[in-house]
């Protein structure tokens, strides 16, 4: 007998099928099916045939594979009882719960007393399809793999691409060739990581950003992830993802996987990132006030570091301020005796040689400047060099001879008495001062990964937004280092990396835009000469890269001349004047022929407008610039297309292009099939396009 499932978005249908009360298989995924299709004879037809050197048939590939019935590949399931024997259910179905838009299947082996449930959701309006594994026992056991329900990838398809990354090198993407075995990726650091970006893109055969089709995963958890992308020698693929291996430490009754987001598209690259970026923005992120634009955002970290004073923040300020900036950040530096990072971390008390009136002075100052105030913690992190510390040795997770990252160590989160004290301090900061916003970083990597660190770090979240439910949090780590969408369901914003070199945040943009939104995706302009990079950079390309994001400054804005001051104030009136509607626009990567230059077309949800960022990173390999195709226009509408920043050509730039003068009307068709040609320009710079339809 075969029982069988479906779920559909507009453009996607995910269908499952059990054979006599077997783990369900996902026979189909991909562009949505017809109304009426028979799912038994889809099922049917998906059987593979069996020939020499092979079992008598084939074991099921399902959503979680059981090493018990021979299955050649990784198993979904790595359980062991308390004695260490390894014990391998034989799951039957036992349960089936469907909606529009929900399906949750359940599988029981009583004998053994454990049940499986995988539960599938879809989201009609963003095209992402949830799927979540969650195992009970009745005795404790000991975990040591399982995955999220497991999804198949396409056989048309000659590449994988996942993601790596460094401190001020965030989200670079691998492209890795698909044979028979497993690509692996086990992040063995304890938090997401800059190295570990947990997803997986599959582009099939011919896709590009705008067009083909391509699939896309995300594992939504802050612990480190496990990716297990398998091919068998049968052909069948299978993509499988779950807590990083071997990070449930203590034994249990109950185990649940992080939710993973999927998402077929039928429109390239594009079609995933849209579906993520709105899936994001419209229902992982909690937004205090939904309907707030987006602030301007001061930070004061490369301007002062730890060299605190009132006179030169109130002063920074006023620059600050005037420049258009409508919060302002307290970094690192307030607290303890934390005059370098090699002390303090823990004692989250006011230092009073360097605020001797607390923060009223402060934030009196930045309040009257109509500025808001948020301040920066890294709550699970200890110095030795502390009161904490001193007070609380057992609280630290590690050996004593453990090596120190930026010299400090972790707290323990798992414990209750750990998560209370620094609620507490917390919210004393929070309940005596107007603060409305957190910086949350978290500089080093955990001495050994366990996911119950994870669990204390979301708990302490959940418990200071309850108390706290209009303080918006950022969640930073040396930069881009805890970027997910589980992080993302309790907090606001991200700060993608450490560099604040527009060079570099041009292409990490880029790349994260396959999955983060204008919205949530912090953007600073930086000093000068970069303090990462030591590069000098334009003011017009720092001020333009950071506005293409949540748009921000961190440099010491009493470094800015007249010019660069003026430039920036421009840039930043642009973006207020557009950024109600860039807060919710697709942000559409686009195919450009000059590999020099890395463009994006941000689309308003109506159409009507959109804005084209053209940054060019190098020089071009030919002497001017190739057209770039624009995308996700209606080919028979016209639109108005001006260069914002017309003001910026060079007086190299010679020839006689109309752009450059006037606004041009083009058809979509036209802007999609041959092009803009903009003009040329340096290195190091950006072409903005404004398009409304006319
Ligand atoms: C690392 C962060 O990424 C920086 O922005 C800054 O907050 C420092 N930590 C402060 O120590």
């Amino acid at each position: 007998m075969i029982q069988t499932w479906r779920l559909d978005t507009v453009g996607q249908t995910l269908v499952l099928a059990s054979h006599d009360s077997r783990m369900a298989c996902v026979t189909y995924w991909g562009a949505r099916l017809p109304d009426g299709e028979d799912l038994t004879a889809l099922a049917e037809a998906s059987v593979l045939d069996v020939t020499g050197g092979m079992l008598d048939a084939n074991p099921d590939l399902s959503i979680c594979p059981d090493a018990r019935h021979t299955f050649p590949g990784q198993p979904g399931l790595v359980l062991h009882d308390q004695n260490g024997a390894q014990v391998l259910p034989d799951f039957r179905l036992s349960d089936a719960q469907q909606t529009d838009t929900a399906l949750t299947l359940t599988y029981a082996d009583p004998a053994l007393g454990v049940r499986y449930t995988a539960r599938f959701v879809v989201h009609a309006k963003t095209g992402i399809l949830e799927a979540q594994s969650h195992l009970q026992c009745d005795h404790p056991m000991r975990l040591h793999w399982l995955a999220a329900p497991v999804m198949p990838a396409p056989q048309l398809a000659d590449e994988m691409i996942d993601f790596t990354g460094r401190w001020i090198g965030e989200f670079q993407p691998n492209h890795t060739p698909w044979t028979a075995g497993i690509r692996l990726r086990d992040n063995r650091t304890g938090r997401t990581g800059h190295e570990h970006f947990p997803a997986l893109i599959l582009p099939c055969r011919g896709a590009t950003n705008t067009g083909g089709e391509a699939y896309a995963l995300h594992y939504g958890w802050s612990g480190g992830h496990r990716m297990i992308a398998e091919e068998l020698s049968d052909g069948r693929r299978q993509v499988q993802f779950g807590h990083a291996g071997g990070t449930e430490l203590a034994p249990a009754t109950e185990f649940t996987s992080a939710k993973l987001y999927a998402v077929y598209s039928a429109s390239g690259l594009n079609g995933c990132a849209v579906a993520f970026q709105r899936h994001l923005r419209d229902h992982v992120v909690q937004w205090p006030d939904p309907d707030r634009p987006r602030p301007v955002h001061y930070n004061c970290w490369e301007a002062i570091y730890f060299d605190h004073d009132l006179d030169a923040l109130t002063a920074i300020a006023d620059r600050a301020a005037a420049l258009g900036a409508e919060r302002f950040v307290l970094d690192d530096g307030w607290f303890g005796l934390r005059d370098d990072d090699t002390t303090s971390l823990g004692d989250w008390q006011i230092d009073r040689r360097k605020w001797p009136d607390g923060f009223t002075p402060l934030i009196d100052h930045i309040h009257g400047l109509g500025m808001r105030f948020g301040l920066w913690f890294e709550p699970e992190m200890v110095s030795m060099d502390s009161d904490l510390a001193r007070a609380h040795p057992d609280w630290i997770l590690g050996l004593p001879d453990q090596i120190e990252g930026r010299q400090q160590r972790v707290l323990d989160m798992a414990r209750a008495e750990v998560r209370d004290y620094l609620f507490d301090a917390i919210a004393a900061i929070l309940s005596a001062y107007d603060i409305d916003y957190i910086k949350w970083d978290h500089n080093r990597v955990l001495p050994t990964p366990d996911a119950a660190q994870a669990r204390g770090f979301y708990a302490l979240l959940d418990r200071l937004r309850a108390a706290f439910p209009k303080v918006e949090i950022e969640s930073c780590s040396s930069g881009g280092g805890r970027i997910d969408f589980g992080v993302l369901e309790r907090t606001h914003r991200v700060w993608l990396s450490d560099s604040n070199d527009a060079v570099e945040r041009l292409r990490m943009q880029h790349e994260a835009a396959l999955f983060l939104p204008l919205a949530v995706t912090g953007s600073h302009v930086g000093p000068r000469k970069c303090h990462t990079s030591g590069r000098m950079i334009d003011i017009r390309f720092r001020a333009w890269v950071a506005a293409q994001r949540h748009m921000g400054f961190e440099m010491d804005p009493r470094e800015l001349t007249d010019e660069e001051g003026r430039v920036l104030t421009e840039v930043t009136t642009w973006w207020k004047a557009n950024r109600d509607w860039m807060a919710t626009a697709d942000i559409l990567r686009l195919d450009s022929a000059d590999a020099s230059v890395m463009a994006e077309l941000q689309l308003a949800r109506d159409g009507a407008q959109f804005v084209v960022f053209a940054g060019k990173a190098t020089t071009g390999a030919q002497t001017v610039p190739r057209p770039l195709r624009l995308c996700g226009l209606d080919p028979a509408a016209r639109y108005r297309i001006a260069l914002v920043n017309r003001a910026d050509a060079k007086g190299l730039s010679r020839g006689h292009q109309m752009i450059k003068s006037a606004a041009l009307e083009l058809s979509g068709q036209f802007l999609m099939s041959h092009g803009l040609t903009l003009p040329w320009d340096f290195p190091e710079t950006m072409w903005v396009v404004k398009g409304d339809r006319l």
